[in-house]
């Protein structure tokens, strides 16, 4: 069987992909930061998990080349953690710890993890790696006219990563896809209740491309994904 990693696999929309892959049949490994919610969700998946704090990248590199020694390359590596930044904080108003913060936990633990991961997964020649970004993050389409400035730009800088990680493994012809995905407004804890989508619907588009089936002659990778459907970044 292969395995599947899930960060932000405690809760919300990673558990719920974590759960998805496991139905298909994939090993999983979880990856979240309270030790309690992470083993409480650990057993109803049933699965492997290792709590880390990645915002410390030092701990989130020694984490997961344990995790690479251990449980040896993942097939699927799902990147759903993250936080939203205070709600004061236009660019004006925030300020650096808080702009670290963000930055530290959306964007330099990804980099963190696919650079520890994606070497394997890039040899291996099939893998796949979906990272939650976010519409807050988009250069273009509606609703990026400024504020929450620490969490926007963390996701334009996911965006641009995993362009950038698309055009150097070349385009899913050497077996490796990369895709970010905007799940819309989700009922989740980050989300809130009255958030318009399920977590099913908010998680489907994550689940499908990480075990969809790839032409690489008919089919596109290293883009921006919502509803199954290519967006402009
Ligand atoms: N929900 C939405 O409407 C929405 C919209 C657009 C994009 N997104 C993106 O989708 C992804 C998943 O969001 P969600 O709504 O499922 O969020 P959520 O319910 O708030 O869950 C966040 C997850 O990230 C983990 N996490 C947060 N900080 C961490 C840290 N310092 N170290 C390790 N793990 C940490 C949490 O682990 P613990 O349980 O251990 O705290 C939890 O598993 C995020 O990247 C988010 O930005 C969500």
């Amino acid at each position: 069987m292969s395995l599947a990693i899930v960060t932000g696999g405690s809760r919300g929309l990673g558990f719920e992909t974590a759960r998805a892959l496991k139905a298909q049949g994939h090993d999983i490994l979880l990856v979240a930061k309270d030790p309690e919610r992470l083993k409480t969700a650990a057993a109803t998946l049933q699965c492997d998990y290792r709590a880390v704090d990645l915002e410390d990248l030092q701990a989130t590199k020694r984490t997961f080349e344990e995790i690479l020694a251990t449980f040896g390359s993942p097939q699927i590596l799902v990147l759903a953690h993250g936080v939203m930044s205070e709600k004061m904080s236009k660019t004006l108003k925030t300020t650096l710890d808080e702009w670290r913060r963000v930055m530290a936990i959306n964007l330099d633990s990804v980099f963190t993890v696919v650079n520890i991961l994606g070497p394997s997964m890039a040899e291996a020649r099939n893998g796949r790696i979906v990272i939650f970004s976010a519409c807050l993050g988009r250069m273009s389409g509606p609703g990026n006219a400024g504020g929450l400035a620490p969490y926007r730009i963390s996701k334009a800088g996911v965006n641009a990563l995993v362009r950038n990680l698309a055009h150097e493994t070349g385009h899913g012809t050497r077996g490796l896809l990369v895709d970010a995905v905007c799940p819309n407004h989700t009922r989740t804890d980050m989300g809130g209740a009255d958030a318009p989508l399920s977590i099913e619907e908010g998680a489907d588009t994550a689940i499908w491309l990480a075990t969809r089936l790839f032409d690489p002659s008919i089919e596109k990778t290293g883009l921006l994904w919502e509803e199954r459907a290519v967006i402009d970044w």
